[in-house]
């Protein structure tokens, strides 16, 4: 069976350039902050973003315990905030989102609609030419289902000779995660 988080690497892949830079607007517990980490390498950059402490926590364990490369920058604030943080002339190559809360913890803190809305906005205007803007849906739940429809809408204006926008989705499970890919030419 197709695994569609798995699939996002394949997505990601070709759009990573050494000496750049990767967003993970979404820490959660790490595995894509991990993952990015060990894409780009020694000589790349990973910033990564969570409103949760434990998040943060997590996060920082995780890379210490898999020896992550030192190349990442854990950051609590919210990805609204994305513009304060990362430099106009960074090289951003790749920016992930995976909505939704933190899973294992309390499931009261979760991405709304406002705020992914800034921060999907704040990631176009800073990739770089040939970079990937992915962001996972959980549709299961009522705000998840409404990002999701607020990005459809968004990213569906996108000029077509400068963006290639998929959504990438199981069309028999409604409720199943899915995710968009936005690549910008
Ligand atoms: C599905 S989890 C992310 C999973 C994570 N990428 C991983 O690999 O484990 C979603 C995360 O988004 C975080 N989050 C919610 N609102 C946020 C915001 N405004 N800014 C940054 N992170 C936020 C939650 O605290 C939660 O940890």
């Amino acid at each position: 069976m197709i695994d569609l988080l798995e699939l996002h690497k394949h997505f990601i892949a070709p759009h990573i350039r050494p000496h750049a830079a990767a967003i993970d607007c979404t820490m959660g517990n790490g595995n894509d902050t991990l993952a990015l980490s060990r894409m780009l390498g020694e000589t790349g950059r990973v910033y990564a973003f969570d409103i949760q402490e434990q998040a943060l926590e997590n996060t920082k364990k995780l890379l210490e315990a898999e020896n992550a490369p030192e190349n990442y920058i854990l950051i609590l604030d919210s990805h609204a905030e994305i513009l304060r943080y990362i430099p106009e002339n960074e090289d951003v190559c790749c920016v992930m989102f995976n909505l939704g809360w933190l899973p294992g913890a309390d499931h009261s803190t979760f991405t709304l609609r406002e705020s992914t809305m800034r921060a999907v906005d704040g990631a176009v205007r800073l990739l770089a030419p040939d970079g990937i803007i992915l962001v996972a849906v959980y549709p299961g739940h009522p705000e998840g289902k409404l990002e999701g429809e607020m990005l459809y809408e968004y990213f569906k204006t996108f000029d077509r000779r400068q963006w290639c926008v998929s959504r990438v989705q199981i069309i028999n499970s409604p409720t199943s995660p899915y995710f968009f890919a936005a690549e910008k030419k």
